[in-house]
């Protein structure tokens, strides 16, 4: 059994040199490039000197400091794709609808407005409809306590859009 054993670990050899033939120009070609400059490192990263992102520095602000996303769309700095696929299947339609949900009396805060509008240039209908809305005014028991629990609006808001913290952008309509 010793051939075998030998040319076996021969093949094995052979198998590493070739490797070794195939890698080694592209080692030394690695080995060759110029090493990026400072700022072209800072570039490729995407964040700056104190490691936040570029991008988000020509963004507009809202009151208390958070990026203002629908602003952004506003103003013409942003316009998200319908989908990454392309053609880029038909985007729903902006909806201008507004939903107020009445607060109680008991509560010291103002009315919510829900603005259809801003939401529907960023997601489709069925992103809330049916699964995390049904689609009727005053089918949905949503609270406070249920939204900070990560239930309805707080599916999104404190997750992926401005957080409870920023309380007078929803609750936006005196009583
Ligand atoms: C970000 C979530 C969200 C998206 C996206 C969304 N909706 Fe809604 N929709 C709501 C909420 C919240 C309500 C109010 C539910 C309640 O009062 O309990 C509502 C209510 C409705 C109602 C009921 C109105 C009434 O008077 O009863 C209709 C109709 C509706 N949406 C249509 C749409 C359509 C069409 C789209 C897409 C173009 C859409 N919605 C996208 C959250 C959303
Ligand atoms: C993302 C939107 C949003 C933000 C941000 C938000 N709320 Fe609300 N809030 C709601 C909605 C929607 C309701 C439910 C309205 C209803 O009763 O139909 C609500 C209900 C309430 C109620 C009524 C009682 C209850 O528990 O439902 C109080 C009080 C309240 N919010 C206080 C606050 C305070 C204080 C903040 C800031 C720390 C805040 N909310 C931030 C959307 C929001
Ligand atoms: C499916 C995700 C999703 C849900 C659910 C959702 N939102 Fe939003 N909302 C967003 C996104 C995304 C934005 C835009 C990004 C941002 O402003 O942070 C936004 C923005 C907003 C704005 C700012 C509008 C403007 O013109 O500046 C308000 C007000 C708001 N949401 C209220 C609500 C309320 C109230 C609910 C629940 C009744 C809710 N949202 C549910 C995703 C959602």
């Amino acid at each position: 059994m010793g051939w075998l054993r030998s040319s076996l670990n021969g093949c094995r050899l052979h198998r590493f040199s070739t490797v070794v033939v195939f890698l080694l120009p592209m080692l030394l070609s690695g080995c060759a490039q110029p090493k990026p400059s400072k700022s072209e490192a800072v570039l490729k990263s995407g964040l700056d000197a104190e490691g936040h992102p570029i991008a988000l520095q020509v963004l507009p602000r809202t009151g208390v400091g958070d990026i203002d996303w629908v602003a952004a769309i506003k103003q013409g700095i942003l316009h998200p794709k319908g989908s990454l696929a392309a053609p880029s299947p038909q985007d729903s339609p902006i909806l201008n609808l507004d939903i107020v949900f009445n607060i109680s009396e008991a509560y010291p805060v103002p009315n919510v407005v829900f603005p259809h509008a801003p939401h529907t240039m960023w997601l489709n209908c069925n992103n809330c409809h049916p699964t995390i809305f049904i689609m009727r005014q005053g089918a949905n028991p949503v609270s406070m306590d249920r939204i900070i629990k990560g239930e309805y609006c707080g599916r999104c808001h404190g997750v992926v859009a401005f957080p409870f913290t920023d309380c007078l952008r929803c609750h936006s309509r005196p009583k």
